[in-house]
């Protein structure tokens, strides 16, 4: 009855064990994903997108995201919280990356952050595991970075394929715990995995990483459009639309509430 940590996520790379993570934003349904024995739990930036509106990640503040983190961490009891670090928050240097993953600890209640990006973060990495943050890397597809990527697109194919490996293999060197490749061929994805002692977690990246993550509400069904590597487990949308819709028809007809939703004096 202890929360998951990153010596569990170790361990199942050395037994062979995959894994799956969901991303999280609220109490209700991080709840659920807990009971439902999610390991890993991701407050993700793209909260931007799927809680705030954004059309990107880049705009979406701390200020925004700590408080999600908070509501995770008091609704889980099991899952490993991970916060996603918001574009802006550590590039600049590692005393950046420092201040803003203390805040995600100690008032979100994280047990660990994720950055994006290869080389040019590894010395931000370095500080925040020396400072006793466990560190979640992220390359290939990297959102915040949509901007210099000139849109949302397979990353690493060709030439690029040598300098990702050297990304991802520069972060485990700095002491990441664990590395999000996203929207990458899968046997790139395949090779790193193989490379890296410490697990992989695929999004868009095939089979071979030894975890997978999706956006929930992605999964769920929940969101109007979703990218090639989303498998859509449910159709949360048609029923929330279904049940707004029965419920508006009987407010107007008078036939809810009833007498069993009725209080007598
Ligand atoms: O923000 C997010 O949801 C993510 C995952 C998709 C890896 O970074
Ligand atoms: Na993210």
């Amino acid at each position: 009855n202890r929360r998951v940590t990153i010596r569990d996520l170790a361990l199942a790379k050395q037994r062979g064990e995959r894994w799956p993570m969901l991303t999280a934003y609220d109490a209700l349904t991080s709840r659920i994903f807990d009971e439902a024995g999610i390991p890993v739990l991701l407050v993700g930036d793209s909260a931007a997108n799927v809680v705030y509106g954004y059309d990107s990640t880049v705009p979406v503040t701390m200020d925004e995201l700590v408080p999600l983190t908070a509501a995770v961490s008091r609704s889980t009891r099991r899952a490993l919280v991970v916060a996603d670090l918001p574009f802006g928050s550590y590039q600049g240097s590692p005393q950046q990356a420092l201040e803003a993953a203390s805040r995600f600890m100690k008032e979100g209640n994280a047990q660990a952050v994720k950055l994006e990006g290869g080389h040019t973060v590894a010395p931000q990495v370095e500080m925040l595991v020396s400072a006793g943050i466990p560190v979640m890397g992220h390359v290939g597809l990297t959102p915040q970075s949509v901007n210099t990527l000139g849109g949302y697109r397979v990353q690493g194919r060709g030439e690029a394929a040598a300098g990702l490996l050297k990304d991802a293999k520069e972060l485990e060197r700095a002491g990441a715990f664990s590395v999000v490749l996203e929207a990458v061929p899968a046997d790139l994805a395949a090779e790193v995995t193989e490379q890296l002692s410490v697990p992989t977690i695929g999004i868009g990246a095939g089979p071979s990483t030894d975890a997978q993550v999706l956006v929930w509400q992605d999964m769920a069904g929940l969101s109007p459009r979703v990218a090639k590597f989303v498998k859509t487990y449910a159709d949360l949308a048609g029923t929330l639309r279904d049940a707004a819709a029965d419920y508006a028809d009987e407010v107007v007809r008078g036939s809810f509430p009833a007498e069993e939703h009725t209080y007598s004096s």
